[in-house]
């Protein structure tokens, strides 16, 4: 069977697509026989994936050409009450495929392509829960994504998951980007590179780059009430999946039958490839919401860097930041500038004293008494301005369960159309209403965090949460869930030690945000604030790399993190965030080296012009792009945001030049990077 070309696919390829709606549900009802290996290949004949049975054990394979990317991995899960289960046979084999595409509500990339094919075997194994699983993949040209279906399991029957065999087994010598899994932050750490042999348990997604020029980047889909993954590692390369249990030790507490989320791994040849699949998306139900024109991507400010830097406090006193006053400060500027949403945090009560040991005392409706709801809602709308909620947690998920309903539906009725959310809460401390104490990204807390999304969806009320579950994807089935964290961002650049060094930002598009969009909140302007002279205690970056983030990290809302009067000290700089958008048409990595630097470019959703981003690490470089991503034969004004002359992010951040130009597609743009530097480009478009 390998190597065979399934008829379907043999006519597939020779047929010209007519229409982009096609979507065949083809051949091979199950075989009359047991078989013991069934075999797949992506709609190009770019990967092909075995699965098999071989000494009681479920194993499947991933070639890309002859290169055996994969080398059998165990299948399968164990349950609570019996053993181990040994698999004899695959007692059917289902074939499809899809060549569909669809429209995001908003997105990095409006129409997205769904070109897949699709092999579903069915398992035999030896005890009860175990008796028939089966185990879809669907195979695409950029990756693959399996899950498991346990559909042998009587309806109602609650069963306990007690470990997850799934392997992935990289053949050869590969690099890793990394941390720790379970440490106190959770996923807000700085990723070393190391041999993937060295890997002890990592949070996905988990990148690697082969001697053999392979990209690969493991992580999960649709991660729906079930824990998240990590991937432990055995010391020779070989990774096995680890999940979050809950504080009794199970897993994952289920009623059958069940499916599991999808094992995803992106497969290919740039790190560009692993950035710009869309498998992730591809792999989630469509939007269950309905109408979303309520969902709006865009770009806010906030009284919140000013609390990072200690100038006001989240709680009250004297130095409050969330007065009505300030606030409204904040609604004038982003009126004039044109951002639709002002962030308040610290506007409930419960922020005095260690609010991060007391998050029960939050209230998500009661406002300190200088903070006006009602007067701040009204005075934003009569400037087109839309106050965003904030809504910190400190991981007492059960008070702000009590109060969730309670809560969107006061928002809704101000006005108030998006809500961060934040769960500053060392990662296994999460106590749920027995008292037992939860991983921030267990079981509970994956469902906890979507019945916030679904809660607030109720009200249209967009979801950005800080401190989160991973995203898997589920932008796509719920489209109110616009943002999260989830990584370290810009905040650890006003009191981390260290900050963020340089080479991170040129890390986390080939990692973080394989997952999904992340709200880094770029843009500090003031680099050398309060005369930090300690460079690994301030923001590690030059100006005009913080313009490049609004390209380069993608996000529906874009926060302009810094103070307004900052902006309004440098106004010219200031231009390219009121400029740039922050939903897409399409999106393209350019060119790029994991953690040394990155181009990327993005053309407006609806619009003409494109839009380019480009962040080295701590080293200067010089790169040459080709603008052939512009339309042919027409001419755009290139507006250039670049490193002025002696910029370095140690000693000369601010040095700024601002270029304009006008360049065709079949121009070549040299884009000279300063130490930690950057570029931001805005193509406008003139014919
Ligand atoms: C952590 C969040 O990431 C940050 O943005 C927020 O300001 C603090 N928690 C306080 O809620
Ligand atoms: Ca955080």
């Amino acid at each position: 069977m390998i190597g065979a070309v399934p008829s379907f696919q043999r006519k597939k390829r020779s047929m010209k697509l007519r229409t982009l709606a096609l979507l065949t549900a083809l051949a091979a009802p199950a075989t009359a026989q047991a078989q013991t290996r069934e075999c797949a290949q992506s709609p190009g004949k770019m990967l092909e994936v075995c699965v098999f049975v071989e000494g009681g054990q479920a194993l499947y394979e991933v070639k890309r050409g002859d290169v055996t990317v994969l080398a059998p991995s165990a299948l399968g899960l164990s349950f609570a009450g019996e053993p181990e289960a040994r698999y004899s046979a695959i007692t059917g084999a289902k074939r499809a495929a899809a060549n569909t595409s669809w429209e995001q509500p908003w997105g990095e990339q409006r129409l997205i392509r769904d070109n897949h094919s699709e092999l579903t075997v069915t398992l035999a194994g030896d005890t009860p829960l175990n008796k028939a699983v089966d185990v879809t993949f669907r195979l695409f040209d950029d990756g693959i994504g399996f899950r498991y279906d346990y559909k042998g399991i009587a309806p109602g029957q609650a069963v306990a998951v007690t470990a997850d065999r799934t392997q992935f087994h990289p053949v050869g010598d590969y690099q890793a980007w990394w941390y720790q899994g379970l440490g106190q932050e959770r996923d807000e750490y700085l990723y070393t590179q190391t041999d993937a042999r060295r890997i002890t348990l990592a949070e996905t997604p988990l990148t690697l780059k082969g001697a053999n020029g392979l990209y690969l980047s493991f992580h999960e889909a649709a991660l729906v009430d079930f824990p998240s993954m990590l991937l432990q590692g055995n010391g020779a390369g070989t990774l096995t999946a680890w999940l979050m249990p809950w504080p009794d030790g199970v897993l994952a507490k289920k009623t059958g039958p069940f499916t599991t989320p999808w094992r995803t791994v992106l497969i290919g040849t740039s790190p560009g490839a692993l950035a710009d699949s869309r498998i992730e998306l591809n792999l989630n139900e469509p939007n269950k919401l309905g109408d979303v024109s309520w969902v709006k991507p865009g770009k806010y400010v906030g009284i919140w860097w000013e609390m990072h830097l200690q100038k006001t406090t989240w709680g009250s006193g004297m130095r409050h930041g969330a007065t009505t006053a300030n606030v409204e400060r904040y609604m004038d500027f982003a009126a004039k500038y044109g951002f639709d949403g002002v962030l308040v945090e610290g506007w409930n009560q419960g922020w005095d004293g260690d609010w991060t040991a007391h998050g029960e005392q939050f209230s998500f409706t009661k406002a300190y008494p200088d903070f006006d709801l009602p007067a701040i809602t009204a005075y934003g709308k009569a400037r087109g301005v839309r106050l965003i909620g904030h809504n910190e947690t400190a991981g007492a998920v059960v008070n702000y369960e009590d109060q969730l309903d309670e809560a969107m539906k006061l928002y809704a009725s101000v006005g108030v159309g998006a809500v961060k959310t934040g769960y500053v809460k060392h990662s296994g401390t999460i106590l749920d209403r027995a008292g037992g104490q939860n991983w921030f990204a267990g079981q509970y807390m994956v469902d906890h965090n979507l019945k916030v999304v679904e809660t607030a969806a109720k009200y249209r009320v967009a979801i950005d949460t800080h401190e989160p579950v991973k995203d898997t994807g589920l932008r796509r089935t719920y489209p109110n869930w616009v943002s999260r964290e989830g990584a370290r961002g810009q905040e650890y650049n006003a009191w981390g030690n260290p900050t963020n060094p340089p080479e991170h930002v040129a890390i986390l598009p080939f990692t973080r945000m394989l997952a999904g969009p992340m709200d880094y909140t770029p843009g500090i302007f003031d680099l050398l604030e309060g005369g930090k002279d300690v460079v690994s205690r301030r923001v590690q970056s030059t100006l005009a790399t913080q313009l490049a983030l609004y390209v380069v990290l993608y996000s529906p809302i874009q926060m302009a993190a810094d103070l307004p009067e900052n902006y309004e000290a440098n106004l010219p700089a200031f231009q390219f965030i009121r400029d740039v958008p922050t939903d897409w048409e399409e999106s393209r990595t350019l060119q790029a080296e994991i953690g040394d630097y990155v181009v990327v470019a993005r053309q407006p959703r609806g619009g003409k012009d494109w839009f380019l981003g480009a962040v080295t690490d701590e080293n200067a470089r010089s790169l040459t792009q080709k603008l052939d991503f512009l339309t042919p034969g027409k001419r755009y004004e290139a507006q250039i945001y670049r490193d002025g002359a002696g910029a370095d992010y140690r000693v000369n951040p601010t040095a700024l030049a601002i270029e304009k130009r006008v360049v065709t597609s079949k121009d070549v743009l040299t884009l000279d990077l300063a130490p930690g530097g950057g570029q931001a480009v805005r193509f406008r478009a003139l014919d």
